[in-house]
């Protein structure tokens, strides 16, 4: 999956729990009928079907892509092979555990303050690659501003989750643990958007196989840049699931973090831009990501309705 558009993108405060999605009350099995039997075994609305994580997965993450595009953008960065990713922010862990499935050598710390997400990160990315991943794959519940754990060849802040962070000596914090976590030649990549649809209320429709992704900009302010960004999915039977995901965020633009990256001792900012397609191939009205990058730092470009870029922090 090429991932382009901010439509694409995940989101921090769950507002509807599996456990919700899911209940059921169990009902003494009576004789009864059978056309009533039959209306109470009748399916659950597929919104009451699908697992939250699942439907964040599968439709905003592209682990294999990630991976791929990380060590490429460091083996030319630093002349080496990385072998050891620190996913901050890291939910699922779905990266971590596809970097390590990726290559034997590879290990991976993946850290995020929240237990239940871990836990079922836990179960469906770790477990069942138990015998593959060995110890190679850490998991640690903790703020990002802790002391960092490890040296990291890369660390990774996917999906803007960085933005949390709504003020400058948060954000220049989290980038100094960053950068302490790294090796000497390690780099930090930041995943952000922006373009002009980026600055107003915006709702953004992708249609997968199984269901519609529907990522909402509610709001922007041109003050503070804080921003309400929500995450719901519309399903083929009519059922949705509203403000799945929810992010309170600041959307930081792209010289703050360049000038707060190098404030904190990083010596060099690159900044590699998504290219996008040059026709609209599935025809909804928009030209989509390709996935690629070109580092563009230096360069002019010009401002367009969205785009996704990763600002790499060279240690
Ligand atoms: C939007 S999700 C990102 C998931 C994944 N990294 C991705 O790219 O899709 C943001 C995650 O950040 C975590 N988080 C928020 N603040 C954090 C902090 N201060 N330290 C560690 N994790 C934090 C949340 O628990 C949530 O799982």
């Amino acid at each position: 999956m090429a991932r382009a558009r901010i439509g694409q993108k995940p989101a921090i405060t769950k507002r509807r729990t599996e456990t919700a999605a899911r209940s059921t009350t169990k009902k003494p099995t009576a004789r009864v009928p059978a056309k009533k039997s039959a209306a109470r075994r009748k399916k659950p609305p597929m919104a009451e079907r699908y697992d939250l994580h699942e439907l964040y997965e599968q439709s905003v993450q592209a682990p294999a892509e990630d991976c791929k595009l990380f060590r490429k953008l460091f083996k030319k960065l630093r002349g080496r092979e990385p072998l050891v990713l620190r996913e901050d922010f890291c939910g699922t862990a779905q990266l971590s555990a596809a970097w390590c499935l990726g290559d034997k050598r590879r290990s991976a710390i993946a850290v995020d303050l929240d237990g239940p997400t871990l836990a079922w990160g836990r179960k469906h990315n770790l477990e069942p690659n138990r015998r593959r991943l060995g110890s190679r794959m850490r998991l640690l519940q903790r703020d990002v501003l802790e002391p960092s754990v490890g040296r990291a060849d890369i660390t990774a802040a996917n999906n803007f989750s960085f933005c949390i962070f709504k003020t400058r000596d948060l954000l220049r914090s989290y980038l100094e643990r960053a950068r302490q976590g790294l090796k000497r030649d390690g780099v930090l990549f930041l995943e952000i958007f922006g373009g002009k649809d980026s600055i107003y209320p915006l709702v953004e429709e992708r249609e997968l196989d199984r269901w519609t992704y529907v990522w909402e900009q509610e709001s922007f302010d041109p003050i503070t840049h804080h921003t309400m960004c929500r995450i719901h999915f519309n399903f083929p039977d009519g059922s949705k699931i509203h403000n799945a995901f929810s992010y309170d965020w600041r959307l930081w633009s792209l010289p703050e973090l360049n000038d707060l990256l190098l404030e904190v001792g990083f010596r060099d900012v690159r900044v590699f831009w998504e290219k996008i397609e040059e026709e609209d191939t599935d025809g909804d009205g928009i030209c989509d990501g390709t996935g690629e990058y070109e580092d563009v730092t230096g360069k002019p470009v010009e401002q367009i309705e969205s785009f996704l870029v990763y600002m790499a922090g060279l240690r």
